[in-house]
């Protein structure tokens, strides 16, 4: 898709890009000003593998204003960015014949790091009439005494759901039927939920197993510093100190200048943050109300991320050319190619039948390419 997208940029055409899993947005003037007076004082050296005291203090903090519960900084393992920290997660607890829960549609990259560690995921459906959200039952039934841990993600990338309150007590209650399954939580959107919704940390939320629970968080999508590749794990302190041994033998510290970057994101006053929150807040009700106005498009009204999970069943059967379009896949393509939207198929989330739509981009950009979909189903249709 992104080879097709690149090309047809080439020949001159303009793409809506709905693929987009990063905040359109460059990183506040504020961090990128830090950054660059770190540089001039030397942040140029090694640091600690696992970060500096310094980083570690401020994502205490920041753990502690934003999310109601305080970790230790022994606890805390800063990485190149949230998927490294998931990668070394994997590396340090999974091995053959464990079995990792994950519920879809999921990020496409949690099954296959849990692979690459030699682990069998086992895929758990949930259902869009529930929200996308996994029951107490539904993961009590995929316990095994092989399970090492369950994948949780809130906000979730592709739904965009998030777990209220009560699901996530609901959840506590069926891993008590495993007695040392861990729970890894990836809150990396956590920041990102509209319209009131309130995130709730499992680590809050569930005190008695926090010795069970490990999160995982950066500034790549609350702070627009993908490019800067800073995230990190909060785990049981012996979780760490392996971690501190897969890293040390690996890319050792994240960059330096980044992680005093990361250091001035969450430690500064949120009014940068703020803005950027209340455009993701109404691209998203823009960028859902479209879609549910396509014939044959529904779209649940996600409650955080910055993506919208669409059904296009109702375009099965439409004709390119010759060819019938019958899966998401097809449909995607069909879009590329006809409208110039790139938009992902669901499928390899664990979404067939779905399209995921980024709506990390103008509000102009939202308005024109869900008007170049409208016209390309309606001539599909005559
Ligand atoms: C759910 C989820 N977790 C982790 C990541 C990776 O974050 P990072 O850029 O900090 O590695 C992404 C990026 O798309 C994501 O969507």
């Amino acid at each position: 898709m992104a080879a097709r997208a690149a090309k047809l940029r080439e020949q001159g055409h303009r793409v809506f890009a709905f693929g987009v899993g990063e905040p359109d947005f460059e990183t506040p003037e504020h961090i990128r000003e830090a950054a660059k007076k770190a540089i001039d004082r030397g942040a140029s050296h090694y640091t600690a593998v696992t970060g500096t005291p310094a980083l570690k203090k401020a994502i205490c903090a920041a753990t502690e204003r934003d999310r109601g519960w305080a970790p230790r900084p022994e606890q805390v393992v800063v990485s190149c960015g949230v998927k490294h920290a998931l990668f070394n997660l994997a590396l340090a607890l999974f091995d053959p014949g464990d079995e990792v829960i994950i519920p879809a549609p999921y990020w496409v990259s949690y099954p296959e790091q849990v692979r690459l560690a030699g682990a069998t995921p086992v895929i758990v459906p949930t259902q869009e009439e529930d929200a996308w959200l996994l029951t107490g039952a539904s993961l009590a039934a995929a316990i095994t005494p092989r399970t090492r841990a369950i994948i949780l993600c809130t906000p979730s990338n592709p739904t965009g759901s998030a777990y209220p309150r009560e699901r996530v007590v609901d959840l506590g209650q069926a891993l008590k039927k495993s007695p040392d399954a861990l729970l890894i939580v990836d809150e990396i959107y956590g920041e990102l939920v509209y319209s009131g919704f309130k995130h709730y940390s499992p680590a809050l939320v569930l005190p008695d197993l926090r010795d069970r629970i490990i999160v995982v968080d950066g500034v790549s999508k609350t702070h627009a510093m993908t490019g800067w590749r800073v995230g990190w794990s909060i785990s049981p302190p012996e979780v760490a100190k392996a971690l501190d041994v897969i890293q040390g033998q690996s890319t050792t510290n994240p960059a330096a200048v980044s992680q005093e970057a990361a250091i001035a994101a969450l430690s500064s006053p949120r009014d940068d943050f703020m803005k950027m929150h209340a455009a993701f807040q109404e691209r998203r009700n823009r960028m859902v109300e479209g879609l549910r106005a396509l014939p044959g498009v529904k779209c649940r009204m996600p409650d955080g991320a910055f993506y919208a999970l669409a059904d296009v069943r109702g375009l099965y059967g439409l004709k390119a050319g010759d060819k019938e379009l019958k899966s998401d896949e097809d449909i995607a393509y069909w879009l590329l190619d006809t409208a110039h939207v790139a938009a992902v198929a669901g499928a390899p989330f664990g979404a067939p039948g779905y399209i995921r739509f980024s709506y990390a981009c103008s509000k102009e950009t939202i308005d024109e390419g869900l008007a170049a979909v409208r016209q390309a189903i309606e001539a599909a249709r005559r």
